[in-house]
């Protein structure tokens, strides 16, 4: 029987090293949520960085943490620690990541992440092809992993192969700009199926693989030499009832009055989340309305993310001088405007948080989707005093979270103001937009998302096999 491979930077299970011993952490992400649910497409394996450097281990080390994986089903792939900082701190995060969210400005070409980026690619393969076969359903998660498609081609011509980009597909104008735009391109379209968050970024796809590689589409269809590719809208979702049904573990807790009401932001610490934007106009916001000084709380949660990057150490600095300006000037014997969390949270804590929130500020300048923005909404199901979501437009779930206070992230009055909204709608027009919006959440599920991406891939593989019997 056919099994499903799934293909990612990282596997879902992180390994440490300390004092000779080893750790296996579970790191549940929307994926590993979304493949577990595929309960009738046969045996699942996963393939991917365990995000422990390939010399921290020795030989016998390495076939050790393997054979504890392979337990898991997961098949780890060693990077070295040049790989890591060409590969994964280089090309992907250097030049890929800000490019494909459109600050082209930080994105650095430099042909030894290029050749990084290729060997990795080519490393993941080749681990790949050691254990899979043409009937085998291979699914490639990514920007980190571009080039894969057309590598497993190579070696598996009728391997039924779909590839999910999880961040924004930029403009053929932004698309332009990158040296090795056409590998990339044609590295994808190795893929049967790809597979985008949005329509627009689907779009921008076709229209960079025509102007760039002089491919034609029909609609969402491609032809290459004798396969036909198909190009879609998979909007990823998340676990709606773990959200949902956060109010009911609170319930019987007695919840001391609050007293500052709770704006709450919960990000990685990218500069693509617009963080700063959110404090300056969290700043304008307690200058224009002091009538809320002691009132509100924004309690930001910054979870640390890629910190050998020094665009990300730099704005780390940023957000903490504006963090500490704006409490060195507000703060009270009984208040503090902000409280600011650098750490990653568990979900028991970070559940706390979404209860208790009034306000859910989240102001990205682009992001692929944005999956908190739903968790934040499932999470007010059941909840007594509903809360109010502002969004920035430039998130991928602003489209389904359309009776959010949709903003753009770069009009600062727009969000002070949208705050101030936020703050004063009644209960009964929260309880009515975030019913709406949990309606289509609800449906919508990562569940669902995995399952219409894996069996659109089986339709294509009926589909080129009459194409062939014709
Ligand atoms: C984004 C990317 C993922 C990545 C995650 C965390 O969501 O789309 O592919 O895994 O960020 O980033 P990291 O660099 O820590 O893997």
């Amino acid at each position: 029987m056919s099994r499903l491979v799934i293909i990612s930077n990282r596997l879902p299970v992180n390994v440490t090293k300390q004092d000779g011993k080893f750790g296996y952490r579970d790191s549940v992400g929307g994926v590993a949520t979304g493949i577990s649910s595929l309960t009738d497409h046969g045996e699942k394996i996963w393939f991917g960085w365990p995000g422990i450097p390939a010399e921290a281990l020795t030989e016998r080390e390495k076939k050790e943490a393997s054979e504890t994986l392979s337990q898991k089903g997961c098949y780890p792939v060693f990077l070295s620690t040049s790989q890591i900082d060409n590969f994964y701190s280089g090309f992907c995060n250097r030049t890929i990541w800000p490019l494909f969210h459109y600050f082209s400005e930080l994105s650095i070409y430099d042909e030894s992440f290029w050749q990084a980026y290729k060997s990795s690619n080519q490393l993941f393969c080749d681990e790949l092809i050691k254990h899979v076969s043409e009937d085998d359903f291979i699914w490639v998660h990514d920007y980190q992993l571009m080039l894969l498609p057309e590598m497993i081609r190579e070696k598996l011509p009728e391997a039924q192969i779909g590839f999910f980009l999880h961040i924004p597909f930029p403009s053929f104008e932004i698309m332009r700009e990158l040296p090795r735009r056409s590998e990339l391109l044609n590295g994808i379209l190795g893929a049967d199926l790809i597979g985008f968050h949005e329509y627009d970024y689907v779009r921008h796809f076709l229209s960079s693989v025509y102007r760039i590689c002089g491919c034609e589409h029909n609609l969402s269809k491609l032809q290459i030499d004798n396969r036909q590719i198909r190009v879609d809208a998979f909007p990823m979702g998340i676990d709606y009832e773990k959200y949902a049904s956060i109010p009911a573990k609170f319930k019987n807790k007695p919840v001391e009055e609050e007293k500052p009401r709770i704006i709450l932001s919960v990000d990685r610490l990218d500069y693509t989340k617009g963080i700063p934007n959110r404090l300056e106009a969290y700043e304008s916001f307690l200058s224009k309305y002091p009538e809320y000084h002691g009132k509100v709380r924004l309690v930001m949660i910054a979870v640390p993310t890629r910190t050998e990057v020094e665009e990300y150490a730099s704005l780390r600095e940023t957000i903490e001088k504006d963090v500490g300006r704006i409490n060195g000037k507000y703060s009270t014997v009984d208040w503090t405007p902000i409280s600011y969390m650098f750490r990653s949270l568990p979900f028991e804590e970070l559940s706390e948080f979404y209860y208790r929130g009034d306000v859910g500020l989240i102001t990205p300048l682009r992001d692929g989707m944005n999956l908190v923005a739903k968790e934040f909404i499932a999470a007010q199901k059941n909840k007594e005093h509903q809360a109010v979501l502002i969004l920035s437009e430039m998130a991928g779930a602003a489209s389904e979270l359309s009776e959010s206070i949709v903003i753009n992230p770069h009009h600062k009055d727009q969000i002070v103001e949208a705050i101030k909204t936020a703050l004063d709608m009644p209960q009964e027009e929260r309880a009515k937009r975030n019913k709406m919006m949990q309606g289509r959440i609800s449906r919508y599920t990562v569940g669902r998302w995995a399952t219409e991406f894996i069996v659109s891939l089986k339709e294509i593989k009926k589909e080129q096999g009459r194409l062939r019997t014709k």
